[in-house]
Formats: structure tokens, C-alpha cells, sequence
């Protein structure tokens, strides 16, 4: 709860009858960042944005863009939407078929009564900024998916609201033009500088734009983090599971030898293995938790090395130029690996497979 946030939501709840679609949530963003809602479709992102942008009042919690309580149930604030000066991108790119692109910008700034000359040099500057100035006059419904995005983003903009809101722009491009407009609207949000939230489904999405994500389930925060520690250092079996690939198996921590640092055992089919790794915060000895390890920090080899054993059968080797793609029976579980290419490894052999103790991680159930 820091006050050099640019925005700040605290204990957010929101029913929907009894459905708690908003489950008391908590974060912020400081000025001029790039803030992803990260989460499976239903766990509030939406709900979440339009409480921000005032199209939903919550039931109970504060919101604060600057020094201005936008939103406050305790005492009685709710600020209408047209007063927050927001901007919003939608999925649906939600720009106006009889007008050409230029007008659908201009629109902002006429309903602000702004003077013609201002507005010709607003709407010239936002055009420039998303690559549309020579699609000035085209009629909107000449544009192809990812202009209209664009145009839908130089509206949004053009009015230099204090905050931009972005709901799953990019989900009805098609995967090439997604990866495109991923760095694009990046560079744009970065050389305008203005305060973006970006709701996604899509964790690729959210791991390359983003400065700072919160993973959401279920109406709740599960992590927040910056993208290469939720990659790298999840700390739930949730995060875990939805961001990339990981191992992942039921264990016990049998020590915690501080700093972090400690041993976790599994077992297959009355094999037990301890393997040193990562804790998670709040982890101690004898919890319930799981190991977790993404497949590029696990190898699979003919020879046994140092450490902690696992024999297990090669069940899967697809050649994949620099690595091969394998999966490793190991009793009932499948070892999700990324073997050096030269170890050749082939259907049937049976082989040790070797963790990265620096990227073992115990996280909580
Ligand atoms: N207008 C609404 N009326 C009733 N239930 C809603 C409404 N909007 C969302 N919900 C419910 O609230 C939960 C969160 O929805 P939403 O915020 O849209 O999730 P997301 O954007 O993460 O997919 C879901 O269970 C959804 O069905
Ligand atoms: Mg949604």
C-alpha cells in the first residue's frame, strides 16, 4: 500500500448475487508502468478493470488514481466514469463504422468541446504515435484487425487520460499478428508514458509487455511479481501450473536449512528421492508442498552424475535441433525434459534424470 502509487486499489470486493467475483483484492502501480491482470477466464480481470474505470461500483473497497479517491464505499465516493479520464481498449475493436479514422480519434476531443485547430493537431500526433497517418481518411471498416486495434488505441489515448485500460486487445488477432502488436503496444504505452493496466488470459502476452503482473484465480491474488520472477520463482502450485511449463509433483519439505534453502522429498511407486531446492515463503519443515521444475532445468543422461538419483525409462525424444524434447517415466509420474542434443537419448533406454538444484523450487500446495 505505498503511497508512490499512481494507483492504488485496496480490499476491492464486488458480488455478482453471491458470487464474490472480486474476493478483497489489493495492489498498485506506479506512475507510467505497464500493470497486467493475469488469469484464467471467470477469476474477476474484467470485473476488476471496470471497478477501476467506474462501469461497476463495488461493494466494498477504495480505489485512488493520484491524489483523487475516485472510489471509497466507506465514504460514499463514487466518482462517475466520464469524470475518471480514462482510456479504454476493448476486445471488440468498438470503433465507429461510419466515420472515417480520423473522426473516431477526433470523437474525445469534440465531446470536450476542444477548439478544431487543438484537435487537428491531437488527433495528427495520436495517429502518428500508432503508425495511421496515411489511413487518416479511410473509412473505419477499410482497416484490417490490427489497425483498428490501432485506431481504437489512438482514440483511447488522444485525450491524454491519466490512466489506459486495456481488456484483451489483442484476443481476436490472429497468433502472428498478436506477437506483432504485443511489442507495438509496448513501445507505444512506453514512449507516451501514460499508466496502463492490460487484462489477459495469455501469459505470453503478459510475460513479454508487461512491468509488473498479478496473477489472479478465483476473484483473488495468487503472486505479483515482476515476469521473470513468476517465471522463474512461483510460489504456488497454481502460478506454477499456468505460467510455462513445469514439473510439477507432490512432496514434503524434510529440512529447511534457511536463507531460502532446504530439501524436499518425492516418491514414485515406493522410491523416495530428497532433493535440495528453492522454499517458497512460508514453507517449513514437515508442510505438504510441491516440486516444481520448468523442463530447461532438467537434464536426462546415460551416465549417473553427482547427487540425488532418479533412474527412470525414456518414453518420448523428439530432435529438436540445439536440445531433444523427452519425457521420462519415472514409477507413475513423466519427467518433462530438455536433454543436450548430443546425449541422443531413445525410446526405451533407460537413463538419470538430473535437476538444477538452483532452479528446484518447493512452492505451497
Ligand atoms: N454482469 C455480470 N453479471 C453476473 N455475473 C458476472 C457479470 N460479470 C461477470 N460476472 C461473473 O463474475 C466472475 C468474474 O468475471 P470476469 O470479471 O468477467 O472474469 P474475467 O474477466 O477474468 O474472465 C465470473 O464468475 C462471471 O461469470
Ligand atoms: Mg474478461
Amino acid at each position: 500500500m505505498s503511497e508512490n502509487n499512481y494507483l492504488q486499489v485496496d480490499h476491492l470486493v464486488k458480488y455478482f448475487g453471491d458470487d464474490r467475483a472480486v474476493d478483497g483484492i489489493s495492489f498498485g502501480i506506479p506512475e507510467g508502468k505497464f500493470l497486467t491482470l493475469l488469469g484464467p477466464s471467470g477469476c474477476g480481470k474484467t470485473t476488476t478493470l471496470m471497478c477501476i474505470a467506474g462501469l461497476h461500483k463495488p461493494d466494498a473497497g477504495e480505489i485512488r488514481i493520484g491524489s483523487d479517491p475516485v472510489t471509497s464505499i466507506e465514504k460514499r465516493i463514487n466518482t462517475a466514469p466520464e469524470k475518471r479520464n480514462i482510456g479504454m481498449v476493448f476486445q471488440s475493436y468498438a470503433i465507429w463504422p461510419h466515420m472515417d479514422v480520423s473522426q473516431n480519434v477526433a470523437y474525445p476531443l469534440e465531446i470536450r468541446n476542444m477548439a478544431q485547430s487543438e484537435i487537428d493537431d491531437r488527433v495528427a500526433e495520436a495517429l502518428k504515435i500508432v503508425g495511421l497517418t496515411d489511413m487518416a481518411d479511410k473509412n473505419a471498416t477499410q482497416l484490417s484487425g490490427g489497425q483498428q486495434q490501432r485506431a481504437a488505441l489512438a482514440r483511447a489515448m488522444v485525450f491524454r487520460p491519466r490512466l489506459l485500460l486495456f481488456d484483451e486487445p489483442l484476443s481476436n488477432l490472429d497468433l502472428k499478428l498478436r506477437e506483432q502488436m504485443r511489442v507495438e503496444l509496448k513501445r507505444i504505452q512506453h514512449e507516451i508514458g501514460i499508466t496502463s493496466i492490460y487484462v489477459t488470459h495469455d501469459q505470453a502476452e503478459a510475460l513479454v509487455m508487461s512491468d509488473e503482473i498479478i496473477v489472479m484465480s478465483k476473484g483473488h491474488i495468487e503472486q505479483t511479481g515482476g515476469p521473470h520472477s513468476i517465471y522463474a520463482r512461483p510460489v504456488n502450485k497454481f502460478v506454477s501450473d499456468f505460467i510455462g511449463v513445469a514439473n510439477l509433483t507432490e512432496g514434503r519439505i524434510v529440512s529447511n536449512g534457511g536463507g531460502g534453502a532446504g530439501t524436499i522429498e518425492i516418491s514414485q511407486g515406493g522410491e523416495s528421492v530428497q532433493l535440495p531446492c528453492l522454499l517458497a515463503d512460508g514453507l517449513a519443515e514437515g508442510d505438504d508442498a510441491f516440486l516444481s521444475v520448468r523442463p530447461e532445468n532438467v537434464d536426462a543422461s546415460r551416465q549417473p552424475k553427482d547427487g540425488p538419483r532418479i533412474e527412470g525409462e525414456v518414453i518420448q525424444s523428439v530432435f529438436l535441433g540445439n536440445c531433444l524434447d523427452c519425457r521420462v517415466k519415472w514409477g507413475e509420474f513423466e519427467w518433462k525434459v530438455l536433454a543436450h542434443s548430443r546425449e541422443r537419448l531413445r525410446v526405451g533406454e533407460k537413463v538419470y534424470v538430473r535437476l538444477d538444484p538452483d532452479h528446484t523450487l518447493a512452492v505451497r500446495p
